[in-house]
């Protein structure tokens, strides 16, 4: 099938290369000449596992193109795809101007049977008002179908190719159809392709985003109870986890969730709440308690260091709001930065692959290490944000060798904290039991 993805970012890319990959003719576009110029060169402008092979082989067999023009390759194309960003605004909501104006850009360039598929996630309603503008744009009713996104940045290839299920939201059955052909390859272990209406599935999308956030608020409260109150997280984790109907997912105690976005999608819903009479109470708490945790680690430290930080350097591993991407989009190692540096204190830094993105916002008023170890280097405290996993076993050596003094503020819970006493760490995690006075 003949493809065009409108946007070429996280979801852009991996959505058009795993088309592409599975035997269809998939064009990318962006407005951003520079990104479509590295595509070209074949280089890839984002951190993902696995993408880089892919785009390379499907570019060399003819069926991956990236261009800036959406009127040369629109034409042809039976799905035209929007996976353009949706930022939020001041006031919590989706900002849908880049969207609307990339609606635009594809109008008048349809063929009279593409399917215009929203892969951007977009409040309830959107799919709906895409309708209507495509009539007042085109002059006749065009198919638009809602089909969000679930893929995981760091996993994006096999939550994409092997996705738990594919949600499409129609107002035409035949839509569906359209696209169960294009997905079946990826179905092939009898997942579910969940066909329903706009407005569900446009929903549905948000719901994921923030049941997911709830849980990781929801135990990042019940760590800090922990730690006032004699327990530890790590065993009642354990013995709730074990509960069938709780499971162990999404229940890791942490300095919060960022990214591009459960901070959004939550917001976002926040708004389409008060837009329509009914109060978020759980969904802004969420936030309020998300917002609170990414200062954990620095009050662990204003304690430790009695507020005073001048002259205290302290290093940071992991910036990336998670392991296994370079996206530092509300990431808790942002807060992190900004409260030390306000507070005077030197900051050292090492990410395996975000130090370029935090490199563009601080410049030289922070300093990168190619090694975690270079970090540690006269460094007062080491502060740990994502949970890299060559972080999980370093050498406890080195690290006490390197830092002035044996401190280790643990934001992910990574080391057991009796082998980090018995190894002379003051060691502090997240809701632990033994948590060091400071
Ligand atoms: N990143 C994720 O993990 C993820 C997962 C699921 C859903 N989503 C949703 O998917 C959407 C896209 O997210 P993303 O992370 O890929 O965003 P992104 O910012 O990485 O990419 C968006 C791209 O769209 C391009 N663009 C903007 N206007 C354009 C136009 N008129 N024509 C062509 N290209 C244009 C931008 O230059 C950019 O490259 C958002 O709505 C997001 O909420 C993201």
């Amino acid at each position: 099938m003949k493809l065009v993805m409108i946007g070429t970012g996280y979801v852009g890319l991996v959505t058009g290369t795993c088309f592409a990959d599975s035997g269809n003719d998939v064009a990318c576009v962006d407005v951003d000449a520079e990104k479509i110029r590295r595509l070209n060169l074949g280089e890839i402008p984002i951190y993902e596992p696995g993408l880089v092979e892919l785009v390379v082989r499907n570019t060399a067999a003819g069926r991956l193109k990236f261009t800036t023009s959406a009127a040369e390759v629109v034409p042809k194309a039976k799905c035209v795809f929007l996976a353009v960003g949706t930022p939020q605004r001041n006031d919590g909501s989706a900002d849908l101007k880049v969207f609307f104006s990339a609606l635009e850009s594809i109008a008048p360039h349809l063929s009279h049977d593409a399917v215009v598929v929203i892969k951007s996630t977009v409040p309830v309603g959107t799919n709906a008002e895409v309708a209507r503008r495509l009539k007042a744009l085109t002059g006749r009713d065009v198919d638009v179908a809602s089909n969000p996104e679930f893929l995981k940045e760091g996993c994006a290839i096999d939550d994409f190719t092997k996705p738990d299920r594919v949600v499409v939201g129609v107002s035409r059955p035949e839509v569906g159809t359209v696209l169960h052909e294009l997905y079946k390859p990826f179905l092939r272990t009898e997942h579910p392709f969940l066909v329903m209406n706009l407005e569900s599935s446009e929903m549905t999308k948000y719901v994921a985003n923030c049941l997911l956030a709830t849980k990781i608020s929801f135990i990042n409260e019940m760590a800090n109870i922990c730690e006032k109150v004699g327990a530890d997280i790590n065993h009642v984790r354990k013995g709730i986890g074990h509960d069938q109907r709780i499971g162990f997912a999404f229940l890791f105690p942490g300095v919060g969730y960022g990214g591009s976005c459960f901070p959004k999608d939550v917001r976002a819903l926040i708004n389409v709440a008060d837009q329509n009479g009914i109060a978020p109470r759980i969904l802004r708490s969420v936030d309020e308690v998300n917002e609170a945790q990414k200062e954990v680690i620095f009050q662990k430290l204003t304690n430790h260091f009695h507020g005073n930080f001048a002259g205290k350097t302290v290093a940071i591993w992991g910036l990336a709001f998670k392991p296994r991407t370079d996206d530092i989009r509300e990431a808790p190692s942002l807060v992190l930065i900004d409260r030390l540096l306000t507070a005077g204190a030197k900051v050292r830094a090492h990410d395996p692959v975000a130090m370029e993105n935090v490199r563009k916002l601080y410049g030289d008023k922070i300093v990168f290490s190619t090694t975690p170890y270079d970090t540690l280097e006269g460094a007062d405290a080491l502060a740990i944000v994502t949970e890299w996993n060559e972080f999980r076993n370093p050498d406890f050596d080195t690290i006490r060798e390197k830092l002035s003094s044996p401190v280790i503020f643990d934001g992910r819970n990574l080391f057991n904290p009796e082998k980090m006493q018995e190894l002379g760490f003051h060691y502090s995690g997240i809701g632990l039991e033994s948590q060091p006075k400071s």
